[in-house]
């Protein structure tokens, strides 16, 4: 039996993850950090909802603890909450919003690694997919043939860079650990008002891929749905 936390898996690209694991045989908890929404979200996937901010130490603190009691531990956690942050151009951002986006994309995803890894060292197989961003990718931010070219966001773009490199840099830490990033591509979902092309199933292809790697899977890699991304 596999066991998988999804953080903000109410919704969007985080629900369609879990009910494709769920599909797939995990046992899947759905992380929110609203109870009502994601109450809803676990009662229709069939799943358990556990309440979880990642800006919020206490709250991933009991969420750990409450995991701890309930499953003795997760084979397989699911960085996925993410927000876009200010619109705003780079001459109207504040330090205000840069750390807003920062807390949830970056930080929240030390914050819960931090306090998953007791519970995922208890796994044969322990494996973490951070969802980063083709738009955190130095390589797609610069190719204007690519979507990622043709896009400005300096809090959201480098909070993803943030996330591709604690990646390879986790995955060179924890070599008891798999630890991979996807790029979910851009998906119609309420984080873009979806105007995205893709369905959130094919957005959630590269995390489903990496979210049930075998032992023998890869670690500090970028993919996406068509294979490696490049940095
Ligand atoms: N959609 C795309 O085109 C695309 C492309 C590349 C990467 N991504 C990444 O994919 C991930 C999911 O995106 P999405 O399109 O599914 O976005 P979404 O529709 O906006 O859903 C985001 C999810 O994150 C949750 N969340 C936000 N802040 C949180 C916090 N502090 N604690 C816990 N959960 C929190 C939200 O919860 P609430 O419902 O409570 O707000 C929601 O469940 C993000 O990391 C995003 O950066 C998306």
């Amino acid at each position: 039996m596999t066991t998988t936390l999804i953080t903000g898996a109410n919704k969007s690209l985080g629900y369609e993850t879990a009910r494709r694991l769920i599909e797939a045989g995990h046992t899947v908890i759905v992380g929110a950090r609203d109870p009502e929404r994601g109450r809803a979200a676990a009662d229709a996937l069939g799943a358990r909802f556990v309440q979880i901010d990642v800006t919020d130490d206490a709250s991933v603190a009991a969420a750990a603890d409450d995991i701890g009691a309930h499953e003795g531990g997760i084979d397989v956690l699911i960085n996925n909450a993410g927000v876009l942050g200010t619109h705003s151009p780079a001459d109207r951002i504040t330090a205000a919003d840069a750390v807003a986006v920062f807390e949830v994309n970056v930080v929240g995803i030390v914050r819960v690694t931090h306090a998953f890894l007791p519970l995922l060292r208890r796994s044969a197989n322990p494996v973490i997919v951070n969802v980063s961003s083709g738009m955190g990718s130095f390589a797609a931010t610069h190719d204007p043939g690519r979507a990622e070219g043709q896009v400005v966001a300096p809090l959201y773009t480098a909070s993803k860079a943030a996330v591709t490199m604690l990646t390879t840099q986790y995955a060179k830490s924890l070599p008891d650990v798999k630890v991979n990033a996807a790029d979910p591509g851009y998906t119609a979902t309420d984080f873009n008002g979806h105007s995205g092309p893709q369905t959130v199933t094919e957005g959630t292809d590269a995390i489903v891929e990496l979210a049930t790697v075998g032992a023998d899977g890869p670690t500090g890699t970028f993919r996406d749905r068509h294979g490696e991304m490049p940095w």
